[in-house]
């Protein structure tokens, strides 16, 4: 379940490419870096899965939502480590309902397209690392109740059993149709992938970016216009893959132009800050990093390389809160610090209490779900620069 966290449309006056950035950092180590540390602060031996609470905090463990749970689990699949990966995928499966649909939370009735479209990314890369065909029948049978989960005004239903249709839901189910097609090359699937994402060219896109907005109402037909970066992130995966599967160059100029619009540095790039960090939540940007890197691998559009390497840059060099630990460096008070000492520019910080233990400004929280992306993000960026 994504946060619906509608953001107005404000432009700074100025904006400036990226000042000091080389490859000073290897993606490589610092992926691997955030996977040792996720799991020695957030795997619970006890309880066989990740905790919510960073256990510095708060001495409880809780259960995470599943959406973090396919982030950070993903992050470890990819990696090929097979002992992680089976440890992460029975914990997975205890948020399996009998209808098949994995809920929000362990234990609750609740389920959304857009968790189960990326439990079926993260079931294909265990797949991938164990073979074992189980996790690919059950990644077929997700697709296939996400697929039945088109409105009647078309676009995909965002939580089953309701009313509002979301772009992230429609993207997400386009790119789990189209990275299925890979394993059994079922046309289906690509008939299926270019119907949601016409329908979102066609119902949701502000012309002017490409961008997409958040989603609408299936009754009302009201339209909530927040933006966010991963809605365009998975769809420019998902034509990087249409592509490549059809040859139909639409697709590719389709996924270049969101592309140089989420990368463009001037000021009605909403996505982009004044010193060329990509503006959105950490927990949310890895489905971008992902994009441009399946641009660039899948669809042999390497002009973006430099870019992704210096976002990536970004998030090593303000992000970081300890070795292998990353947070937003808007939100806590020592890396906003740090980023207005290194800019000369303001990040745009205001105290919130529950950033951090306790409310204390010198303790930052850790999550597992900026975690998860954070590792994803430098999966995305030396997947790329290797
Ligand atoms: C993480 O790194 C430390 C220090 O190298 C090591 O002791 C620990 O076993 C590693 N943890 C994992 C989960 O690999
Ligand atoms: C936060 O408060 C709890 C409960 O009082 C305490 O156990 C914990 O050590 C505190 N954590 C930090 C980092 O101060
Ligand atoms: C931990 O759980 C106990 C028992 O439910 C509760 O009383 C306590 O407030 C919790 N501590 C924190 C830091 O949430
Ligand atoms: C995986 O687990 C097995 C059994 O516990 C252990 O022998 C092996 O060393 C582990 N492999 C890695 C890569 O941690
Ligand atoms: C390519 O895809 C576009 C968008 O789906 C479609 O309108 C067009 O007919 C396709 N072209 C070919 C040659 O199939
Ligand atoms: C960055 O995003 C936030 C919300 O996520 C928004 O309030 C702000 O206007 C954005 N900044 C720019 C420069 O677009």
């Amino acid at each position: 379940m994504h946060f619906l966290s509608l953001f107005l449309v404000l432009n700074t006056a100025f904006c400036f490419p990226l000042q000091i950035r080389t490859n000073s950092f290897n993606a490589g180590d610092a992926y691997k870096s955030v996977l040792n540390s996720t799991w020695d602060l957030f795997w619970n031996e006890d309880h066989q899965a990740f905790n919510l609470n960073d256990p510095n905090c708060n001495s409880n463990f809780s259960n995470t939502a599943v959406w973090d749970l396919a982030v950070v689990g993903k992050a470890f699949f990819d990696s090929g480590d097979a002992n992680t990966t089976q440890k992460i995928l029975t914990e997975l499966y205890k948020y399996q309902s009998p209808s098949g649909w994995f809920n929000a939370q362990l234990n609750q009735g609740e389920s959304y397209t857009d968790d189960n479209a990326q439990i079926v990314w993260a079931l294909l890369a265990a797949y991938d690392v164990t073979k074992d065909d189980k996790y690919l029948t059950s990644a077929e049978h997700l697709v296939d109740l996400i697929q039945g989960q088109w409105s009647s005004i078309g676009g995909i239903i965002w939580q089953t059993g309701k009313t509002y249709v979301a772009s992230i839901s429609t993207t997400e189910a386009a790119l789990a149709a189209v990275r299925l097609y890979k394993y059994n090359q079922d046309q289906k699937l690509l008939d299926f992938a270019e119907q949601c994402l016409a329908w979102m060219e066609a119902k949701l896109t502000n012309p002017s970016d490409g961008f997409y907005y958040d989603g609408l109402d299936e009754n009302s037909g009201n339209i909530n216009k927040g933006k966010l970066s991963y809605t365009v992130g998975t769809a420019i995966s998902s034509y990087a893959y249409l592509h490549k599967f059809t040859n139909n160059d639409t697709y590719l100029d389709l996924a270049n132009k969101k592309a140089t619009a989420a990368l463009a540095t001037n000021s009605s790039n909403i996505f982009m800050n004044s010193d060329g960090g990509w503006n959105n939540s950490l927990k949310y940007v890895h489905l971008l990093f992902a994009g441009i890197a399946d641009l660039i691998e899948i669809g042999s559009q390497s002009q973006y390389s430099q870019k992704l390497v210096d976002q990536g840059n970004f998030v090593y060099q303000f992000d970081q809160l300890s070795e292998g630990d990353y947070a937003d460096y808007n939100s806590v008070k020592t890396l906003a610090d740090h980023y207005t000492s290194v800019t000369g520019k303001s990040s745009g910080y205001s105290y919130s209490a529950s950033v951090y233990c306790n409310g204390t400004e010198s303790e930052p929280q850790r999550s597992v779900l900026n975690q998860g992306s954070a590792a994803q993000v430098f999966y995305q960026v030396n997947r790329i620069s290797s």
